[in-house]
């Protein structure tokens, strides 16, 4: 089978699909693997690299994607490169479908399949195949080594002759994969954290990391898939009370809150912001679903209210080496996974490619995503 990979043309994006340890796995397979020359160029993978691990690198863009069967990609593919593919094919991204339904729509044109990365099922058998937990992660860790170079302080308790330096406080909105990942990373530099989750079942993790869980009385929330389910406005209000004095002593504030398909629920208030001590740091992981802090911009560190809030929506880009490699190992277990030695299964009912699987023979197959932009049509 003949497997593509671009260069990722979204901007700010210094990842790429697949490693040349990975095209090496592909090509034992029998995978024909062509690489457009210079895709790994900025994770740090070098031509030459693609090219000793039996792979083809290829400059002519439009000729590398006519011969293509199965594209693969970081970020969703754009409609000139849709168009350029034949019918027929596939490609495998992350697409968020539900968010870009001109693409959809060229998909269905076109009759190309499109298995979306961040609709992978949150099940043990696909694990591996995991890209937003395995990205989610990076982004974790990163998010609190951003918001320490950012703030005017150091994490650890610090004694000298010249005085006692208190540990910085950290809270932490959300203990899924990035918020856990967050209180590892501020607990091993040394800052004391503190969490606030709506999933009752999140506070031994967080216990067990060193955290302290700051409980919301209430019902809490189910979840569904793995991710939480929305949780009511009388909560929400509640969460805000119980938080407000955590906030004005915090020196860095992380939130990581989502809840699947939703706008990202508003936590932080501009008002809760002007609380905030002169000089301490917001990180807003939400902040390409609407952002979880009222205050935060998309892309953009901002200063307001003295708060500096960064608002960088793609983390796992600035760690694009290891967000290469656990991705490449993403993306190809997924492959391995579809494909026989004669092209892709189309095993519909099957867990994975149903939840993964948006697009196929001319139509929206995905109910997830037809769900969300039938609703969105009745709304508009
Ligand atoms: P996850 O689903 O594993 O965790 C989200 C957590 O938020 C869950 O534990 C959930 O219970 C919790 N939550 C939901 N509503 C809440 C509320 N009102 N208060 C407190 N907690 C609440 O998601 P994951 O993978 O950890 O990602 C977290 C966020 O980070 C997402 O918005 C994701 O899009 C974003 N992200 C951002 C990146 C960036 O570069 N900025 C990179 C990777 C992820």
């Amino acid at each position: 089978m003949r497997v593509t990979v671009l260069r990722e043309t979204k901007v700010p994006e210094r990842r790429v699909a697949i490693t040349p340890d990975v095209v090496k796995l592909l090509v034992k397979a029998g995978f024909v693997c062509s690489i457009e020359s210079g895709a790994g160029l900025s994770a740090g993978f070098y031509d030459s690299a693609y090219t000793n691990a039996g792979a083809q690198i290829v400059e002519d863009k439009p000729a590398l994607l006519a011969n293509t069967e199965v594209l693969l990609k970081v970020n969703s593919p754009t409609v000139e490169e849709l168009q350029m593919l034949p019918t027929g094919s596939a490609f495998i991204s992350f697409f968020y479908a539900y968010t870009v339904p001109a693409l959809i729509e060229v998909c269905l044109a076109k009759n190309i399949s499109s298995f979306a990365m961040d609709a992978v099922p949150r099940i043990s058998r696909a694990q591996k195949m995991d890209a937003l937990s395995s990205q989610a992660n990076l982004a974790g860790y990163k998010s609190v080594i951003l918001g320490a170079n950012a703030l005017g302080k150091i994490f650890p308790l610090l004694m000298t002759a010249a005085g006692t330096i208190p540990p910085a406080k950290v809270l932490i909105f959300g203990a899924g994969v990035a918020g856990l990942q967050a209180i590892a990373t501020a607990k091993r530099l040394g800052a004391v954290v503190e969490v606030t989750d709506v999933r009752p079942e999140t506070k031994e993790q967080v216990e067990s990391l060193g955290g302290k869980f700051l409980v919301v009385q209430g019902e809490g929330v189910k979840t569904e898939g793995g991710y939480a389910t929305e949780v009511s406005a009388e909560y929400l209000q509640k969460q805000k009370e119980m938080i407000a004095k955590h906030i004005a002593d915090a020196d860095i504030v992380i939130t990581t809150a989502l809840v699947i398909g939703k706008k990202a629920p508003v936590l932080v208030t501009e008002e809760m912001v002007k609380t905030m001590k002169p000089g301490s740091v917001i990180v807003d992981m939400a902040v390409e679903s609407g952002g979880n802090c009222e205050a935060s911009e998309f892309n953009k560190t901002v200063v307001k209210h003295g708060v500096t809030i960064i608002g960088e929506a793609n983390i796992p880009s600035t760690v694009a080496v290891n967000a290469s490699e656990l991705y490449a190992k993403n993306i190809s277990t997924l492959l391995f996974h579809l494909a026989t030695k004669d092209g892709l299964k189309w095993e519909m009912d099957e867990d994975i490619t149903k939840g993964s699987l948006i697009t196929h023979k001319g139509e929206l197959v995905h109910e997830f995503t037809k769900g969300i932009l039938n609703k969105n049509k009745v709304q508009s």
